[in-house]
């Protein structure tokens, strides 16, 4: 059983996957992670992220590892736990970054399926139902507006002690989604055989019970 969860950044993907992953006893794989860890030990290789040859040069060094504790994922490089560290908006920019580098996904696109066979599992990102498991049991494109967007991750900032005006928080969202939707190779983009699910009106709650019924409906 392989469920494939891809949309634009900000959607809820990461937060609903895991829930809706949780509900049913399956496993939660979170392919941005990977992404986030390449950009992560490119930075700290003192490598300039939008440098592709160079960011290519660096994977022959990495070791890259994910483990499950207690059913969450955690994601290694050369044995440090990483988990935390991958999470800054700097890590978030340089994933962005070294996705768009044909040899990282190529370097990443084998560890996303070996992952997703060794259980059944939903995977987010956003050439899932594209490009990793073409034959995935159920797609799904999770999305919601520019401004939707925004403003949650507006939000988010907010609990965080961080006040961005939204017009500056929508100008990145922006700017994230033209880099995942342009880039050359494996663009976001909704596969022919996905269900859309729009969580612009929904509440989080509502999003996850409505991933689990599609998941329920069409397995
Ligand atoms: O989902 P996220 O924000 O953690 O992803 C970080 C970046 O990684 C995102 O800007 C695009 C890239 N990514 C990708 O290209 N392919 C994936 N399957 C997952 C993420």
């Amino acid at each position: 059983m392989q469920i494939a969860i891809d949309g634009p950044s900000g959607a809820g993907k990461s937060t609903i996957a895991q829930a809706a992953a949780r509900q049913l006893g399956w496993a939660y794989i979170d392919t941005g992670a990977l992404y986030r860890a390449i950009g992560l030990a490119v930075m700290r290789a003192g490598v300039d992220t939008k440098n592709e040859a160079a960011v290519a040069a660096c994977l022959p060094e990495l070791t890259l590892d994910v483990r499950y504790h207690n059913g969450e994922q955690q994601v290694y490089l050369a044995g440090e736990n990483v988990s935390e560290a991958i999470r800054t908006p700097e890590a978030s920019l340089a994933a962005s970054d070294v996705g768009k580098v044909p040899a990282v996904r190529d370097f990443l696109l084998q560890l996303q399926r070996d992952l997703a066979a060794a259980q059944p599992s939903i995977l987010d990102g956003r050439d899932i139902g594209t490009v990793v498991l073409p034959n995935a049991s159920v797609k799904i494109y999770l999305t919601a507006t520019a401004e939707m967007r925004a403003q949650r991750r507006r939000n988010q900032l907010l609990e965080k002690g961080i006040d961005e005006p939204l017009e500056k928080v929508l100008q990145e969202v922006n700017a994230r989604d033209h880099q995942d939707m342009n880039r050359a190779i494996a663009p976001l983009r909704q596969a022919d055989d996905a269900i859309v699910l729009d969580t612009t009106h929904q509440s989080l709650d509502e999003s996850i019970q409505s991933v689990v019924q599609i998941i329920m409906l069409n397995s």
